[in-house]
């Protein structure tokens, strides 16, 4: 028996809008594992700056972006009285962790991450220090809580083999077994939502074109029009999942489906195979704005009274200091600094 008890972490970067992709991919478990774990949910601030200022927009946006973010958990069911919910630079915990395991992780392990090499593209000596050094944070603000599960979409994996590997190698190195080995839980039918215009491309927040996602803040008329445009072939909708073979983009129309329905893949196609893709499309248009337009709806409700959001997150990295801040005093004594 681990001597960890289950304890979830998981967190969104403020850059933008949050879209589909972060919505089926991890917010959906988050907001399930409520019902039967202890649950810590962060607004990774500290992220969010790692890339070029172009991109999180500079300080005033990072800051509405940071209320904007936690609004949408709020909107679309993470409730701040059963989760912790905070923004992530509010806890100096986080930070200090990174240190000790910046001189734990290998320059090696880095080396191979490949959202690094996606991010910073073809001018890596430009990037920042931070960016490359963003996994080694994310494994801190993991394993400053003991945390034993962490709800992510399939592109976070790597991530979290590295926060394995640096939890198994501050074990090692220091003869102990003080922090878990952390389980990614990457679970439901739309762990990878693709763009809805280029069904091998991942959806994302940095596509140039806003008919590729779907944005937690569109309007109804929005996501409806983004579902009909969206690409497709020439063909029907199979009945079976051999028939998704090679058809990229029907095969996420039909994962979105699945996981704004709580259904398998395999019922959608039972229900909807043979039959024409436009049809499909109204039902998914229709589905989507059902289970989408309520969150926008809310989000603006708690935005319009931004001492409540503030209030949520000062609260929320009250509790979670006080779950980190032993821990890494615990850290810092097992490395050998002198802990007052
Ligand atoms: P971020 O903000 O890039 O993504 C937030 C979450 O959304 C998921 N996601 C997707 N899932 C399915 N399909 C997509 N197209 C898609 N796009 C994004 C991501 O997998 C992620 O779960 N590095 C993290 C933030 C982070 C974190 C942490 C997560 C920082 N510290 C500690 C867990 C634990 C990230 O990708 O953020």
């Amino acid at each position: 028996m681990s001597q960890f008890k289950p304890r979830v972490f998981s967190g969104m970067q403020p850059t933008g809008n949050l879209h589909l992709g972060n919505y089926l991919g991890a917010m959906l478990n988050w907001v399930r594992m409520q019902a039967s774990h202890e649950t810590i949910y962060c607004v990774v601030d500290m992220h969010a700056i790692t890339q070029a200022m172009s991109v999180w927009g500079g300080p005033k946006e990072l800051n509405t972006a940071t209320r904007n973010v936690a609004a949408a958990y709020m909107a679309a069911g993470i409730n701040p009285k059963r989760s912790i919910l905070f923004n992530q630079s509010q806890v100096a915990e986080h930070g200090e962790l990174t240190w000790i395991f910046n001189c734990v992780a290998r320059l090696g392990w880095l080396n191979r991450m490949t959202q690094f090499k996606e991010k910073a593209g073809k001018d890596r000596e430009n990037a920042s220090v931070g960016l490359y050094d963003y996994p080694v944070l994310m494994a801190a603000d993991i394993l400053a809580y003991h945390a034993t599960h962490v709800p992510v979409g399939e592109d976070q994996k790597q991530h979290l083999e590295l926060c394995r590997d640096i939890a198994i190698k501050f074990n090692n190195d220091f003869g102990v077994d003080f922090f878990p080995i952390t389980e990614p839980v990457i679970m439901g039918p739309a762990t990878r939502v693709m763009s809805l215009r280029d069904g091998t491309k991942k959806m994302s927040k940095s596509d140039p074109s806003d008919l590729s996602r779907i944005n937690l803040t569109d309007s109804a008329d929005d996501i409806a029009k983004k579902i009909r445009k969206a690409k497709t072939d020439a063909d029907g909708l199979p009945s079976d999942r051999e028939g998704l073979e090679g058809r990229p983009e029907a095969d996420n129309l039909v994962g979105i489906y699945a996981a704004l329905a709580g259904m398998e893949a395999d019922a959608v196609l039972k229900q909807f195979g043979g039959g024409q893709f436009s049809s499909f499309k109204n039902a998914l248009a229709d589905l989507s704005v059902a289970k989408l337009a309520p969150i926008a709806v809310e989000m603006n409700r708690l935005l319009a009274d931004p001492g409540y959001v503030e209030g949520v997150l000062n609260d929320g990295a009250n509790r979670a200091r006080a779950i980190a801040a032993p821990i890494v005093k615990e850290a810092r004594k097992i490395v050998g600094f002198v802990v007052g």
